[in-house]
């Protein structure tokens, strides 16, 4: 007897078991199979962030990755519609680099307490407060902000944007801990602003101290958004990114990454055999978005990412110039 019907995309299910119990795969399969097919009628790709949930990164993303990755990859992408499986500011920069195509974010209200942290007059007031110092705009930004910006960056080229400058002081927004901890590894001045993200910030350094103390030999990992007290204390610091990479490299038996819960659950999935110790942080934002409103997103068209075409412009070329970095 064929078991497809008792038992829905069993391959994937064998990929996602440890965070998705059988009993509940079924739901979770209904909407998988209406996403694949959604995809092919409407021309449409899924991309999503690293702090997406299992069943969207392992069963129905087509491009997965960082910030940075995903920025590039929307240049590259042949579709006519993306659904960004992220936040809202990841959508405006897909939407800002195709600007002809359809951008769908399934939850309008993933935000970002960064993205919320600065507006375009505070931005014009950094600059003339600081004449003739290059502003560096975080990509967890509204493209509002973008605009008032000289160059993007994301946490997995912050160092290299700087350094392309070429200059000794810039003014780094919003991020006041990834602006402390780029500064520690350039010889360049910055000048920050008090914007933190709300999931990063709440890692201390008693955390990293219980961790060695409670697991012996654990490889600590964090996120440039973590407090620099933090990112010292641990072992090695990076984007999302750099973060899979140096997982992927060096195979830690024992490690914690201290950054988004979906982070681990990823990565792994992909790596079986490492202990993942899971002093995570969720980040409600990202968790805003779930299979089920991608479906609908699929289904509806909604909601798609509009954004002004003067502002759009002016974005577009603070993450053209970052993109150019290399
Ligand atoms: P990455 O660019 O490292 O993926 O980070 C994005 C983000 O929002 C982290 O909180
Ligand atoms: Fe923003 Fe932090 Fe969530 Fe990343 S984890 S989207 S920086 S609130």
């Amino acid at each position: 007897m064929a078991t497809t019907a008792l038992a829905p995309r069993e391959d994937l299910h064998a990929k996602v078991r440890h965070q998705i119990p059988a009993i509940e795969w079924p739901v979770f399969a209904a909407d998988i199979e209406a996403i694949k097919a959604l995809k092919k009628r409407r021309n449409a790709v899924i991309l999503a962030h690293n702090y997406q949930t299992p069943e969207i990164f392992h069963c129905v993303a087509d491009i997965v990755g960082d910030s940075l990755a995903l920025a590039r990859q929307a240049t590259e992408v042949d579709a006519d519609v993306i659904v960004l499986a992220g936040v809202h500011f990841m959508a405006e920069t897909a939407k800002l680099l195709n600007p002809r195509k359809t951008v769908l974010i399934p939850d309008p209200a993933a935000g970002c307490s960064l993205a919320e942290s600065i507006t375009p007059e505070d931005v014009r007031q950094l600059r003339r407060r600081h004449p003739g110092v290059p502003i560096v705009t975080y990509v967890n930004t509204s493209a509002a902000v973008k605009a008032e910006s000289d160059i993007c960056c994301t946490s997995g080229n912050a160092r290299a944007v700087i350094e392309s400058l070429g200059v000794s002081r810039v003014i780094m927004i919003p991020d006041e801990y990834l602006a402390k901890n780029v500064a520690a590894e350039t010889g360049v001045e910055i000048i920050t602003w008090a914007g933190h993200c709300e999931v990063h910030e709440r890692f201390g350094v008693e955390e990293v101290a219980e961790l060695r103390e409670d697991y012996p030999g654990v490889v600590i990992l964090a996120h440039p958004e973590c407090p620099p007290e933090v990112v010292r204390a641990a072992d090695f610091s990076g984007s999302t990114a750099a973060i899979s990479r140096y997982v992927a490299d060096k195979r830690p038996e024992r490690l914690a990454l201290l950054t988004e819960c979906s982070m681990s659950d990823n990565i792994a999935i992909q790596y079986p055999g490492l202990e993942f110790i899971r002093p995570c942080n969720l980040c409600p934002h990202m968790k805003r978005i779930t299979l089920g409103k991608i479906r609908r997103a699929l289904e509806t068209m909604q909601h798609e990412v509009m954004i002004d075409p003067l502002t759009a412009a002016r974005a577009r070329r603070s993450v053209e110039r970052m993109l150019a970095v290399r």
